[in-house]
Protein backbone atom coordinates (compact mmCIF):
# COMPACT_ATOMS: atom_id res chain seq x y z
CA UNK A 1 0.00 0.00 0.00
CA UNK A 2 1.33 3.20 -0.52
CA UNK A 3 0.25 6.24 1.50
CA UNK A 4 -0.57 9.67 -0.06
CA UNK A 5 -1.54 12.99 1.64
CA UNK A 6 -5.14 13.49 0.80
CA UNK A 7 -4.78 17.09 -0.08
CA UNK A 8 -2.35 15.49 -3.28
CA UNK A 9 -4.31 13.38 -3.62
CA UNK A 10 -7.69 15.63 -4.38
CA UNK A 11 -5.43 17.85 -6.48
CA UNK A 12 -4.67 14.72 -8.50
CA UNK A 13 -7.97 13.97 -8.98
CA UNK A 14 -9.08 17.34 -10.25
CA UNK A 15 -6.60 17.54 -12.89
CA UNK A 16 -7.54 14.28 -14.10
CA UNK A 17 -10.96 14.65 -14.31
CA UNK A 18 -10.15 17.86 -16.21
CA UNK A 19 -9.32 16.24 -19.12
CA UNK A 20 -12.34 14.77 -19.41
CA UNK A 21 -14.22 11.56 -18.76
CA UNK A 22 -17.17 10.86 -16.19
CA UNK A 23 -16.86 10.76 -12.92
CA UNK A 24 -18.59 7.40 -12.47
CA UNK A 25 -15.49 5.83 -14.59
CA UNK A 26 -13.09 7.38 -12.40
CA UNK A 27 -14.51 6.06 -9.66
CA UNK A 28 -14.39 2.78 -11.66
CA UNK A 29 -10.66 3.26 -11.89
CA UNK A 30 -10.34 4.13 -8.25
CA UNK A 31 -11.98 1.43 -6.86
CA UNK A 32 -10.75 -1.37 -8.61
CA UNK A 33 -6.79 -0.34 -9.63
CA UNK A 34 -6.73 2.00 -6.76
CA UNK A 35 -8.08 0.34 -3.84
CA UNK A 36 -10.38 3.20 -2.75
CA UNK A 37 -14.19 3.17 -2.39
CA UNK A 38 -16.63 5.91 -3.18
CA UNK A 39 -17.70 5.69 0.58
CA UNK A 40 -13.72 5.14 1.39
CA UNK A 41 -12.99 8.30 -0.67
CA UNK A 42 -16.25 10.18 1.19
CA UNK A 43 -14.89 9.87 4.68
CA UNK A 44 -11.02 10.42 3.80
CA UNK A 45 -12.32 13.90 2.25
CA UNK A 46 -13.88 15.45 5.34
CA UNK A 47 -10.33 15.11 6.85
CA UNK A 48 -8.10 16.45 4.31
CA UNK A 49 -5.01 16.48 6.75
CA UNK A 50 -5.06 12.89 6.63
CA UNK A 51 -3.45 10.40 4.49
CA UNK A 52 -4.91 7.17 2.32
CA UNK A 53 -3.54 4.32 1.17
CA UNK A 54 -3.77 3.06 -2.18
CA UNK A 55 -2.55 0.18 -4.32
CA UNK A 56 -1.25 1.26 -7.25
CA UNK A 57 0.91 4.69 -7.72
CA UNK A 58 -0.56 8.15 -8.93
CA UNK A 59 1.55 7.63 -12.25
CA UNK A 60 0.00 4.44 -13.14
CA UNK A 61 -3.72 5.36 -12.36
CA UNK A 62 -2.88 8.14 -14.70
CA UNK A 63 -1.33 6.16 -17.45
CA UNK A 64 -4.54 4.11 -17.34
CA UNK A 65 -6.85 6.75 -17.21
CA UNK A 66 -4.58 8.61 -20.24
CA UNK A 67 -5.24 5.63 -22.26
CA UNK A 68 -8.83 5.46 -21.32
CA UNK A 69 -9.48 8.92 -22.80
CA UNK A 70 -7.28 8.44 -25.27
CA UNK A 71 -8.36 4.80 -26.98
CA UNK A 72 -11.93 5.48 -25.47
CA UNK A 73 -11.47 1.67 -24.06
CA UNK A 74 -14.21 1.29 -21.83
CA UNK A 75 -12.44 1.58 -18.41
CA UNK A 76 -14.34 -1.71 -17.05
CA UNK A 77 -11.93 -3.52 -19.78
CA UNK A 78 -9.15 -1.60 -18.69
CA UNK A 79 -9.58 -2.34 -14.84
CA UNK A 80 -11.34 -6.10 -15.72
CA UNK A 81 -13.85 -5.39 -13.27
CA UNK A 82 -18.10 -3.45 -13.45
CA UNK A 83 -20.84 -3.38 -10.90
CA UNK A 84 -23.69 -4.39 -11.48
CA UNK A 85 -26.96 -4.16 -9.58
CA UNK A 86 -24.86 -5.54 -6.24
CA UNK A 87 -22.23 -7.33 -8.05
CA UNK A 88 -19.08 -7.49 -8.92
CA UNK A 89 -18.12 -8.84 -12.44
CA UNK A 90 -15.11 -9.66 -13.84
CA UNK A 91 -15.25 -8.24 -17.45
CA UNK A 92 -12.77 -8.82 -20.41
CA UNK A 93 -13.64 -7.72 -24.00
CA UNK A 94 -14.85 -11.34 -24.85
CA UNK A 95 -18.31 -10.31 -23.03
CA UNK A 96 -20.63 -7.11 -23.21
CA UNK A 97 -20.13 -5.19 -19.82
CA UNK A 98 -23.37 -5.50 -18.10
CA UNK A 99 -25.80 -2.12 -18.58
CA UNK A 100 -27.76 -0.94 -15.76
CA UNK A 101 -30.71 -0.72 -17.69
CA UNK A 102 -30.41 -4.46 -18.13
CA UNK A 103 -30.79 -4.24 -14.59
CA UNK A 104 -34.54 -4.14 -14.24
CA UNK A 105 -34.86 -7.72 -16.39
CA UNK A 106 -34.10 -8.72 -12.66
CA UNK A 107 -36.87 -6.59 -11.12
CA UNK A 108 -39.26 -7.69 -13.62
CA UNK A 109 -38.80 -11.33 -12.18
CA UNK A 110 -38.68 -10.14 -8.71
CA UNK A 111 -42.35 -8.62 -9.70
CA UNK A 112 -43.19 -12.22 -11.52
CA UNK A 113 -42.17 -14.49 -8.92
CA UNK A 114 -42.58 -12.85 -5.98
CA UNK A 115 -41.40 -15.54 -3.54
CA UNK A 116 -37.99 -16.07 -3.38
CA UNK A 117 -38.41 -19.66 -2.08
CA UNK A 118 -39.81 -20.84 -5.43
CA UNK A 119 -38.36 -23.41 -7.00
CA UNK A 120 -38.29 -21.95 -10.32
CA UNK A 121 -36.18 -23.86 -13.44
CA UNK A 122 -34.98 -21.06 -15.74
CA UNK A 123 -32.82 -20.58 -18.41
CA UNK A 124 -30.67 -17.34 -20.02
CA UNK A 125 -30.05 -17.52 -23.84
CA UNK A 126 -27.04 -15.27 -24.17
CA UNK A 127 -25.34 -14.55 -20.69
CA UNK A 128 -22.19 -13.05 -21.53
CA UNK A 129 -20.86 -12.41 -18.08
CA UNK A 130 -23.44 -14.13 -16.33
CA UNK A 131 -24.95 -11.26 -14.78
CA UNK A 132 -28.60 -12.00 -15.13
CA UNK A 133 -28.29 -15.56 -14.18
CA UNK A 134 -26.10 -14.92 -11.27
CA UNK A 135 -28.46 -12.26 -10.04
CA UNK A 136 -31.84 -14.76 -10.26
CA UNK A 137 -29.53 -17.87 -8.79
CA UNK A 138 -28.89 -15.84 -5.92
CA UNK A 139 -32.15 -14.49 -5.26
CA UNK A 140 -33.99 -17.98 -5.85
CA UNK A 141 -31.52 -20.19 -4.12
CA UNK A 142 -33.93 -23.18 -4.73
CA UNK A 143 -34.06 -22.30 -8.15
CA UNK A 144 -32.06 -24.79 -10.94
CA UNK A 145 -31.04 -21.85 -13.96
CA UNK A 146 -28.79 -22.70 -17.24
CA UNK A 147 -26.85 -20.04 -18.78
CA UNK A 148 -26.23 -20.39 -22.53
CA UNK A 149 -23.95 -18.19 -24.95
CA UNK A 150 -22.63 -19.42 -28.25
CA UNK A 151 -19.35 -18.34 -27.19
CA UNK A 152 -17.19 -20.45 -24.78
CA UNK A 153 -14.74 -17.39 -23.63
CA UNK A 154 -17.58 -15.51 -22.67
CA UNK A 155 -18.87 -18.91 -20.66
CA UNK A 156 -15.47 -19.46 -19.11
CA UNK A 157 -15.90 -15.80 -17.72
CA UNK A 158 -19.82 -16.07 -16.43
CA UNK A 159 -18.40 -19.62 -14.76
CA UNK A 160 -15.71 -17.31 -12.62
CA UNK A 161 -17.84 -14.61 -11.92
CA UNK A 162 -20.70 -17.28 -10.51
CA UNK A 163 -17.64 -18.90 -8.51
CA UNK A 164 -16.65 -15.49 -7.34
CA UNK A 165 -19.99 -14.38 -6.22
CA UNK A 166 -21.76 -17.52 -4.69
CA UNK A 167 -21.52 -20.33 -2.53
CA UNK A 168 -24.91 -22.08 -4.09
CA UNK A 169 -24.59 -24.35 -7.29
CA UNK A 170 -28.36 -23.88 -8.91
CA UNK A 171 -26.55 -22.48 -11.75
CA UNK A 172 -24.89 -24.48 -14.98
CA UNK A 173 -23.51 -22.83 -18.03
CA UNK A 174 -23.80 -24.38 -21.58
CA UNK A 175 -22.04 -23.46 -24.90
CA UNK A 176 -24.40 -23.43 -27.94
CA UNK A 177 -26.92 -21.67 -30.19
CA UNK A 178 -29.50 -20.15 -28.48
CA UNK A 179 -32.00 -23.47 -27.39
CA UNK A 180 -29.98 -25.67 -29.03
CA UNK A 181 -28.07 -26.67 -25.18
CA UNK A 182 -31.45 -26.74 -23.85
CA UNK A 183 -32.81 -30.09 -25.15
CA UNK A 184 -33.49 -31.50 -22.12
CA UNK A 185 -35.25 -28.94 -20.80
CA UNK A 186 -38.33 -28.67 -23.65
CA UNK A 187 -41.29 -27.69 -22.04
CA UNK A 188 -39.76 -27.70 -18.53
CA UNK A 189 -39.23 -24.03 -18.18
CA UNK A 190 -40.74 -21.43 -15.29
CA UNK A 191 -38.92 -18.69 -17.12
CA UNK A 192 -36.40 -17.88 -20.28
CA UNK A 193 -34.83 -14.63 -20.63
CA UNK A 194 -32.87 -13.42 -23.01
CA UNK A 195 -30.50 -10.06 -23.67
CA UNK A 196 -29.89 -10.67 -27.21
CA UNK A 197 -28.20 -9.14 -29.98
CA UNK A 198 -30.37 -6.46 -31.12
CA UNK A 199 -28.54 -3.62 -32.71
CA UNK A 200 -29.66 -3.06 -36.42
CA UNK A 201 -26.80 -2.96 -39.15
CA UNK A 202 -26.97 0.62 -39.77
CA UNK A 203 -27.15 1.17 -36.84
CA UNK A 204 -24.36 -0.69 -35.44
CA UNK A 205 -21.58 0.43 -38.17
CA UNK A 206 -22.60 4.15 -36.63
CA UNK A 207 -22.40 2.96 -32.68
CA UNK A 208 -19.70 5.09 -30.62
CA UNK A 209 -15.94 3.69 -31.27
CA UNK A 210 -16.03 2.91 -27.35
CA UNK A 211 -18.85 0.28 -28.28
CA UNK A 212 -17.56 -0.82 -31.55
CA UNK A 213 -14.22 -0.96 -31.48
CA UNK A 214 -14.17 -2.87 -27.91
CA UNK A 215 -17.39 -4.76 -27.26
CA UNK A 216 -17.69 -8.07 -29.51
CA UNK A 217 -19.99 -7.47 -32.62
CA UNK A 218 -21.52 -11.22 -31.52
CA UNK A 219 -23.05 -9.89 -28.70
CA UNK A 220 -24.26 -6.49 -30.16
CA UNK A 221 -25.36 -6.71 -34.38
CA UNK A 222 -28.98 -8.54 -34.87
CA UNK A 223 -28.81 -8.32 -38.12
CA UNK A 224 -30.14 -6.26 -40.82
CA UNK A 225 -33.33 -5.06 -38.71
CA UNK A 226 -31.96 -6.08 -35.22
CA UNK A 227 -34.23 -8.78 -34.84
CA UNK A 228 -32.86 -11.94 -35.96
CA UNK A 229 -32.38 -13.21 -33.40
CA UNK A 230 -35.24 -12.33 -31.46
CA UNK A 231 -37.76 -13.53 -34.06
CA UNK A 232 -35.47 -16.85 -33.80
CA UNK A 233 -35.79 -16.81 -29.70
CA UNK A 234 -39.28 -16.28 -29.70
CA UNK A 235 -40.64 -18.81 -32.71
CA UNK A 236 -38.88 -21.67 -30.37
CA UNK A 237 -39.67 -20.39 -27.08
CA UNK A 238 -43.02 -22.48 -27.14
CA UNK A 239 -41.02 -25.97 -27.08
CA UNK A 240 -39.12 -25.25 -23.77
CA UNK A 241 -41.98 -23.32 -21.95
CA UNK A 242 -44.27 -25.09 -19.26
CA UNK A 243 -47.82 -23.98 -19.67
CA UNK A 244 -47.84 -20.62 -18.24
CA UNK A 245 -43.97 -20.22 -18.36
CA UNK A 246 -42.32 -15.95 -19.05
CA UNK A 247 -40.50 -14.93 -21.57
CA UNK A 248 -38.52 -12.07 -20.80
CA UNK A 249 -36.63 -10.60 -23.76
CA UNK A 250 -34.61 -6.98 -23.99
CA UNK A 251 -35.13 -4.74 -27.32
CA UNK A 252 -33.53 -1.84 -28.85
CA UNK A 253 -35.64 1.27 -28.05
CA UNK A 254 -37.92 1.17 -30.81
CA UNK A 255 -38.58 -2.82 -31.14
CA UNK A 256 -41.04 -2.93 -28.92
CA UNK A 257 -44.41 -3.37 -30.79
CA UNK A 258 -42.70 -5.77 -33.58
CA UNK A 259 -41.91 -7.82 -30.54
CA UNK A 260 -44.91 -7.60 -29.23
CA UNK A 261 -46.55 -8.94 -32.58
CA UNK A 262 -44.11 -11.96 -32.70
CA UNK A 263 -45.24 -13.33 -29.16
CA UNK A 264 -48.82 -12.55 -30.30
CA UNK A 265 -48.07 -14.74 -33.85
CA UNK A 266 -46.56 -17.57 -31.85
CA UNK A 267 -49.28 -17.77 -29.53
CA UNK A 268 -48.11 -15.93 -25.99
CA UNK A 269 -50.65 -14.39 -23.78
CA UNK A 270 -50.37 -11.70 -21.19
CA UNK A 271 -47.92 -9.83 -23.28
CA UNK A 272 -46.48 -6.39 -22.16
CA UNK A 273 -43.91 -3.75 -23.16
CA UNK A 274 -42.07 -3.08 -19.75
CA UNK A 275 -40.28 0.61 -19.72
CA UNK A 276 -37.04 1.12 -18.37
CA UNK A 277 -35.97 4.60 -16.07
CA UNK A 278 -35.71 6.41 -19.30
CA UNK A 279 -39.38 5.60 -20.30
CA UNK A 280 -37.94 3.44 -23.38
CA UNK A 281 -40.44 0.61 -23.80
CA UNK A 282 -36.69 -2.11 -23.22
CA UNK A 283 -38.52 -4.97 -22.43
CA UNK A 284 -41.51 -7.44 -23.81
CA UNK A 285 -43.16 -9.99 -21.61
CA UNK A 286 -45.23 -12.49 -22.46
CA UNK A 287 -46.64 -16.07 -21.11
CA UNK A 288 -46.72 -18.69 -23.68
CA UNK A 289 -50.76 -19.54 -23.06
C1 LIG B 1 -26.36 -8.29 -25.61
S1 LIG B 1 -25.26 -9.56 -25.05
C2 LIG B 1 -26.00 -9.86 -23.46
C3 LIG B 1 -25.05 -10.35 -22.43
C4 LIG B 1 -25.64 -10.40 -21.00
N1 LIG B 1 -26.78 -11.28 -20.93
C5 LIG B 1 -26.04 -9.01 -20.56
O1 LIG B 1 -27.24 -8.72 -20.48
O2 LIG B 1 -25.14 -8.20 -20.28
C6 LIG B 1 -25.79 -10.95 -26.03
C7 LIG B 1 -25.09 -12.26 -25.73
O3 LIG B 1 -25.63 -13.25 -26.62
C8 LIG B 1 -24.58 -14.10 -27.07
N2 LIG B 1 -24.98 -14.66 -28.37
C9 LIG B 1 -24.90 -14.10 -29.59
N3 LIG B 1 -25.36 -14.93 -30.53
C10 LIG B 1 -25.75 -16.06 -29.89
C11 LIG B 1 -26.32 -17.29 -30.33
N4 LIG B 1 -26.57 -17.51 -31.62
N5 LIG B 1 -26.61 -18.22 -29.39
C12 LIG B 1 -26.34 -17.99 -28.09
N6 LIG B 1 -25.81 -16.86 -27.61
C13 LIG B 1 -25.51 -15.89 -28.49
C14 LIG B 1 -23.37 -13.19 -27.15
O4 LIG B 1 -22.18 -13.94 -27.12
C15 LIG B 1 -23.59 -12.28 -25.94
O5 LIG B 1 -22.93 -12.78 -24.81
Amino acid sequence: MLSISVKEFLSWKKKQLSKGGEHQSFAVLLDCIGGISNSDLNLITLNSERNLYLKKNLEFLESVWDNHLIESCPIQYLCGITFWRDLKLKVTNKVLIPRPETELIVDIVFNIFREKSEKLIFAELGTGSGAISIALALAYPLSEGVATDIDQDALEIATKNYINSSKQSNLKFCCGNWWSPLESFQGKLDLAISNPPYIPRDTYEKLPKEVKNFEPKVALLGGEDGLKHIREIIRKAPLFLKEKGWLIIENHYDQGEKVKQLLFKNKFTSIEIVKDFSGIGRFTIGRYK
